[in-house]
């Protein structure tokens, strides 16, 4: 990249079709440091289905508008040889990777680190910033940065949501309206089981309120442990909600805090 960076530098690196998920990320990024990259890249690597790759949106002169206005110095849509410029050595998510998302998703998380790597290797950030939002995601890159000790901080950003709960995402557009309002089952089964006290009725009240959408074909639901991404029992002390799904060939992902759960013997 022949860009002239100041540092301290925070990379938030995207896909494009910007919305105000995004723009937040943008906006803690710009908290933190006085140069802000966003790179919009559309990694191939990192879809296993061609149709969805063919129809993932793209909108670069709104984008390059919404991430200047969120507080990006700069916006870096990079060619895909720029990103390749030979065959890419792949770096293996491991196990955890070939879980949830992976399991439905093959070669997915490889995709995504391997193309975060380059990104990290080429705009040698000092901070980059992730969204909640793709939890296992975010769980990887933290794993990524911590096995290979790359000198860079990742910050973990919040998920932002529709008024209704719906999670933020690019591929929201692709839903009807009717859809779209169907889709809010996920955020209220969500937050419904973060109320209850036991991973038992968490998982059944999460489950229940999944099944009662029809329009909803559920992949997982699951409760994990934050420290391992495993599926969560009773010696887990933060645990979160994961859920995927589809409605009319839209994938939807989103995840919550779980309440801790009160044990027979007191709270913790
Ligand atoms: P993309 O889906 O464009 O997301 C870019 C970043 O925005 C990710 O860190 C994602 O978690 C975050 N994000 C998306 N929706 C959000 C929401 N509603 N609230 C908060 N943050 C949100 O994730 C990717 O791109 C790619 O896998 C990438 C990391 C760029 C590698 O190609």
């Amino acid at each position: 990249m022949t860009l002239n960076l100041k540092h301290p530098l925070a990379l938030v690196p995207t896909m494009g079709a910007l919305h105000a998920g995004h723009s937040s990320l943008i906006n803690i990024a710009a908290q933190r440091c006085t140069e802000v990259v966003v790179s919009i890249f559309v990694n191939p690597l990192q879809f296993e289905n061609p149709d969805d790759l063919a129809k993932y949106p793209r909108q670069i002169e709104k984008d390059i508008e919404l991430a200047k206005q969120a507080g990006a110095t700069n916006v870096w849509i990079p060619s895909l040889e720029e990103i390749y410029p030979n065959e890419p050595e792949i770096i293996s998510a491991g196990k955890i990777g070939n879980t949830f998302e992976g399991v439905h998703r093959f070669g997915h998380f490889d995709g995504v680190l391997t193309v975060v790597n380059r990104l990290f290797n080429l705009v040698k950030p000092e901070v980059a910033i992730f969204g909640e939002k793709d939890f296992q995601q975010l769980f990887l890159i933290k794993k990524l940065v911590k096995d290979s000790n790359l000198p860079i901080e990742i910050i973990a950003a919040p998920t932002i949501r529709e008024t209704d709960g719906l999670a933020m995402s690019s591929r929201n557009i692709r839903l009807t309206e009717a859809e779209r309002i169907a889709a809010g089952i996920i955020s209220k089964a969500l937050t419904s089981a973060a109320k209850e006290s036991s991973l038992e009725l968490q998982r059944d009240v999460l489950l229940s309120l999944l099944a009662s959408e029809k329009q909803f074909a559920l992949d997982y639901a699951e409760i994990i442990d934050e420290k391992s991404y495993e599926i969560a029992d009773s010696s887990s002390v933060n645990t979160r909600a994961i859920v995927a799904g589809w409605i009319n060939g839209v994938r939807l992902l989103d995840n919550m805090v779980m309440r801790t759960q009160v044990h027979k013997m007191g709270a913790r």
